[in-house]
Formats: structure tokens, sequence, C-alpha cells
């Protein structure tokens, strides 16, 4: 038997696992959850201890897999305990020790740091989430930009309104009933500085500490990081070919007050949402009275057929809150994004907005509504989507020719990087690491990934190789690092 199990067999148990208290307030997954945490704080368990499988406490506990579950996946979240699938969990390695149990009580969870939200201060080939910055048109920017600062009256240079610029709601609302299929009015429109601020506006408006959402596994880590934070347990529910498995939510945790979905194209696996899954969320949000979160942050890229309409179309009875952005269509250091919310949801978006928000710069806001109105966005979309089926169709083929031999290269029918998964159980945590080492970037699908084993993959932002040659040379690079 391997070590994970073995402290289940031993005849004095850990302090930190003892009988849970029946009568408390607290769910027992939150009481598991604070143990755990204690005993890392304090030093019980130390970083890189192994703590026991789900399945083995969930046995000694008396407890549904589920409810341990809960509580690893919130550990997780906040960086306590690192999951290996087969592997078992570990006290993250890197941890900081912290003072005293007291301290620790009142303090912030710690900040993990995954491969994943490290930003080079330069751009490297196959960086993710960049579009293509060559393909932007600059001069129409430039032009507009010094039109709208021209332009500028006093009464612009006062704090803008803290829900967005009323042009540039009005813009969002109509660009996304013609090409999203999303009918709002103005007023459901709220400007962002990000995905990260709309969904921390979500969670302080409809969400409390404590509550269940269910995340995308492998889905976008952010999402699970900024839950944790909140004090909110993410339950990882599985993707397969269909999108979300939205059985698999139900069966986990069926009073699940949110899910979080990227139905347009899945992130990272780039499949999208059937209609069966979509509607099953929609039926079980409406039974709930739960809130559904589209992330729709790519929606537009797709290749092989029309983009297909938001979530956000079917929904009916108001349980779908939209989250739009403007980084991949123009670009990140924009920070701009626009959440929509169901009628019934405005004013108390509105008076969370008073508190949290601080409002976004109004030039840019400017800017890009001109941007909108004078048709240059819609097309500069119809452009880089075209240039993205040609330029991800070149990345393949030159990094097939060369590295064919141990990698495959998913066919995906949108979104703006490839996947390339990694044959003989190559980690793709190490070979990220050495291409960062190297001067490349890369992002490993195990840091995206919660709880299942096995998927070893390079994501691979491709909007920014430019032919199949570079594509040739970066994939030499690649094996180099791999030889
Ligand atoms: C899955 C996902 N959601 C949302 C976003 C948008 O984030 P932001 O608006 O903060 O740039 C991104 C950007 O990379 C993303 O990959």
């Amino acid at each position: 038997m391997n070590g994970v199990n073995n402290w289940a067999m031993a005849t004095s148990r850990p302090s930190y696992i003892g009988p849970l208290d029946t009568d408390a307030v607290s769910p027992y997954y939150r009481q598991i959850y604070d143990r755990f945490c204690d005993a890392i704080v304090g030093g019980v368990l130390k970083p890189g201890d192994r703590v026991p499988s789900a399945r083995a406490l969930a046995d000694e506990l008396g407890l549904a897999r589920g409810t341990i579950d809960a509580a690893y996946s919130l550990l997780v979240a906040e960086g306590y305990i690192q999951a290996r699938g087969q592997a078992g969990s570990i006290v993250t390695p890197d941890l900081k020790p912290r003072p005293s149990v007291e301290a620790a009580d009142k303090a912030p969870p710690p900040i993990r740091v995954v491969a994943n939200t490290f930003r080079p201060d330069s751009i490297r080939p196959f960086q993710m989430g960049l579009p293509a910055l060559d393909a932007f048109p600059r001069k129409v920017w430039a032009r507009l930009g010094a039109r709208c600062a021209r332009e500028m009256q006093p009464s612009d240079m006062v704090h803008p309104a803290v829900h967005g610029l009323p042009e540039l709601r009005s813009q969002i609302a109509a660009y996304l009933q013609v090409s999203r299929g999303i009918a709002c009015t103005p007023s459901q429109v709220f400007v962002t500085s990000g995905y990260r601020h709309t969904l921390s506006l979500i969670a302080q408006a409809l969400l409390k500490a404590g509550d269940k959402v269910w995340t995308e596994d492998p889905g976008y880590p952010p999402s699970r990081e900024l839950l944790g934070h909140m004090r909110i347990a993410s339950v990882p529910v599985p993707v397969d070919r269909d999108g979300m498995v939205v059985s698999e939510g139900l069966r986990e945790a069926p009073r699940a007050r949110a899910a979080i979905v990227t139905p347009a194209h899945q992130s990272p696996l780039c499949v999208s949402l059937s209609l069966a899954r979509r509607w099953a969320l929609l039926d079980w949000a409406t039974r709930n009275q739960a809130w559904i979160i589209e992330d729709d942050y790519d929606g537009e890229y797709r290749y092989v057929s029309r983009p297909l309409p938001a979530l956000k179309s079917l929904d009916r009875e108001g349980r779908v809150l939209y989250a739009g952005t403007f980084s991949k269509v123009l670009f990140p250091s924009i920070r701009l994004a626009y959440l929509v919310v169901p009628e019934a949801q405005v004013e108390r978006f509105e008076e969370v907005s008073q508190v949290f928000a601080g409002g976004s710069p109004s030039l840019t806001q400017a800017i890009v509504s001109a941007f909108i109105k004078e048709g240059h966005f819609a097309r500069h979309i119809q452009r880089t989507r075209k240039l993205y089926g040609e330029r991800r169709d070149a990345t393949a083929a030159g990094l097939e020719g060369v590295l064919g031999k141990y990698v495959s290269v998913d066919s995906q029918p949108g979104g703006m990087h490839l996947i390339l998964r990694l044959s003989a159980r190559r980690s793709d945590r190490r070979l990220v690491a050495r291409m960062l080492e190297a001067g490349l970037y890369a992002e490993a699908l195990s840091d995206w990934t919660v709880r299942r084993e096995g998927a070893s993959a390079l994501l691979l932002n491709f909007t920014n190789v430019d032919s199949q040659a570079r594509a040739e040379s970066l994939g030499k690079r690649i094996l180099n690092i791999m030889a």
C-alpha cells in the first residue's frame, strides 16, 4: 500500500483528524477544511507532507466522499495543498510557515503562484492571452485617440460613472445583440476593468463565504483562486468533448449556488458546450435559483463555422450573468471588460458597483466607443478571425512537422491557443519550466487541472506565430529542450 493511505491504518490518528462536531453550525466540509488549515498553519502538517486520500478520509470519518472533496478543493484553491492525481495530495511544498494559528486566522489565505500567472516582461513566443499584436490597427486607434482627447470637455475630467460610460454601454449592448444573440438594454451592461473584477462583483452581489460554485476541471485557474480568496468553495466538474459534464455537477453538489462555464470554447480544452448540456445547465439553475456565470472570453474566434450564439441568448429565466472582455479582441493592457446582468439584478449590481468599483478611464472608454460605432471593431474581428484560422493551421503544421514523434495537436473548433498532447508520460510542468528558462512560453495543462490525472499537455498561443517556417523554427527550440 502506498504511503498516502497508511495513516488510516495507524493506531493513533493524527491530531487534525478527530470526530467532527455534529452540533456545530459550520458544515462538515468547512470543519475539515478548518482543521487542515490549522494543522498546516500550526506546523503539524509540513510543506511536502502527504495528506490522506479523500476516499480514506471519507471512510475514516464515515462521510460522503463529496464532503471531503469539497474541503480539499477549497484547500487546493487557496494554495494550502496540491492535488497530484493518483500520486496523492501534498501540503504545498513552498508554503511559508505562519507564526501562529491566531495570526493566520486573521491573515488572508496564502497566494499560490502557478506557472500560468507568470507574466514575462517581454513578449515571448507562444505567450498565452495575447491577440495578434502585429494585426492591431494602430493608425485608426491613434487617430481616434487624438480626436477623443481633443474633444474632451471639463465634464469628461471628473470621476467616471462607476458602471461605465453610457455611450460605451450602449455600443456593447448593440454589439452583443448582433454578434452574440444577446438581447439586453444598456442598463444591464456594467463596464469593468477585467474578468477578475467582473467575477468579484458577481461574488460580492450574489454569493457569500461557504457557498459552493461549480468550476470546470480543467479550467481557468484565476476563477478558482479568486473564489478561494473569498472563501467560496469551487467544486471541480469534469469536462469532456461536450463541455462541462453537468450530470457530474448535479451529483457532486446539486445545491451549488453558481456554475462558471466557458461555453463557446472551453478554457483550456476549446470544446463547445453542447446544446443538450446548455439546456441541462439552464434547467438546473432555474430549478435551484442558482446562477450561471458565462465567461465568453473569446467567443468571436471560431474557425469551423460561424460563432455559436452565447448561452445567455437562451436564458429566459434571468439566471445567466454574461462576462465579456476587450482583452482578446483589442489587447489586454486596455483593462476593459463587461458584465451583462439579468434585468432583475440591475439594482443590486448598481449598489455593489457603487461600493466596489472605481470606474474605468473615460478617455479609453470613449476611444473604444468610437472604435465600435465606426465599424472598426467588427472589421477587426472579421480580419483577425481569418488570420487566426490561417495562423492556427500554420502553427499546428509547423510544430507537428518537427515534434510529431512526441506530440499530437488537438483539433479544436476555435480559440487562440493549441493543445499539444505529450506522449510517453512526459511531464508538462517540467517541460514548461524548461521552456520558460529558454525564453519561450507555455502553460501546463496539469496546472489547470484539479482532480484528474493523466492529461499532460502544453498550451501554446498561436496568434503571434506568423508563418509555418516560424513555427518550425520554434518547434526545433522545443525539440532541443525535450532531447
Ligand atoms: C478563460 C478566460 N477568461 C477571461 C479572460 C479575460 O481576462 P481579462 O478580462 O482580465 O483580461 C481570459 C484572458 O486570458 C481567459 O483566458
